[in-house]
């Protein structure tokens, strides 16, 4: 089983997204037999959440993009885990880049996100990755352990994840890393978890270079930004993936 998830990141009104979400369901249902072996999804912003509740007999997964950790309180303009609760959210990205450096989302808020989220059904899904920097430092495996076991500290049963790989000098620009560079960064953080945790790729995923991310073979999918945000593009990178 694979995943293809969509994060809308900061585009669409919900108007927007509920005509997304009927082009979707109608494309995965006209190609359901193609599409048997993947688990689509999108992650649009706050405003679509309550279409997750609408939609809950649907055949795709629904996700939110971030979450406080806090149920309650006096925390002006955040949004509330019993609101992803209420309305049957499936999943949630933690920790992407845009938050780790435009909204100063240290690796301690990360693992309190993740922490509250084990106490649901809901999967968090992990986004790790190093920068253009540490990368030309050859520092990539120190930041990736460092962000994993911070993420992860005092959680001792985290069978309920999703990691996704998205190095921050691919996001957006249309360039991805040698996949054997992806596949030696997947393996790694297999050896770190000792175990089966889906790990997706994410950073400039499109039509352009899916075949040749397919060839990394030990990846469970792909998180994907600016190429999710039409619909019948989206299901045709779907159909792509084997
Ligand atoms: P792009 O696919 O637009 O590069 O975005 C990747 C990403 O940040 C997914 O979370």
């Amino acid at each position: 089983m694979k995943y293809l998830i969509g994060n809308f990141k900061m585009n669409k009104t919900f108007f927007e997204v509920e005509s997304y979400i009927e082009a979707l369901s109608y494309l995965i249902e006209q190609n359901a037999n193609k599409l048997s072996n993947i688990k689509i999804g999108i992650a649009p912003s706050f405003d679509s959440t309550h279409l997750s509740y609408i939609h809950s007999n649907r055949n795709f997964l629904f996700g939110l993009q971030n979450i406080y950790h806090e149920l309650n309180g006096a925390y002006t303009g955040e949004v509330s885990l019993n609101v992803a609760i209420a309305a049957d959210i499936d999943f949630i990205l933690i920790g992407h880049s845009e938050r780790r450096s435009l909204f100063n989302e240290t690796n301690e808020l990360i693992n309190k996100k993740i922490s509250h989220l084990e106490k649901t059904r809901i999967t968090p899904i992990l986004c790790i990755g190093e920068s253009l920097e540490e990368f030309e430092n050859n520092q990539t495996f120190t930041v990736l352990e460092n962000q994993i076991k911070s993420a992860l500290k005092n959680i001792e049963d985290h069978k309920n994840l999703i990691i996704s790989y998205e190095p921050v000098y691919c996001i957006g620009n249309g360039i991805i890393p040698e996949a054997s560079h992806i596949k030696k960064v997947v393996d790694f953080i297999h050896s770190l978890l000792h175990d089966e945790t889906p790990i997706l790729y994410g950073g400039s995923v499109s039509l352009n270079n899916i075949d040749i991310l397919e060839q990394v073979d030990n990846l469970s999918g792909y998180l994907v930004g600016g190429a999710s945000l039409n619909a019948a593009k989206f299901i045709e990178l779907a159909l792509r993936i084997k």
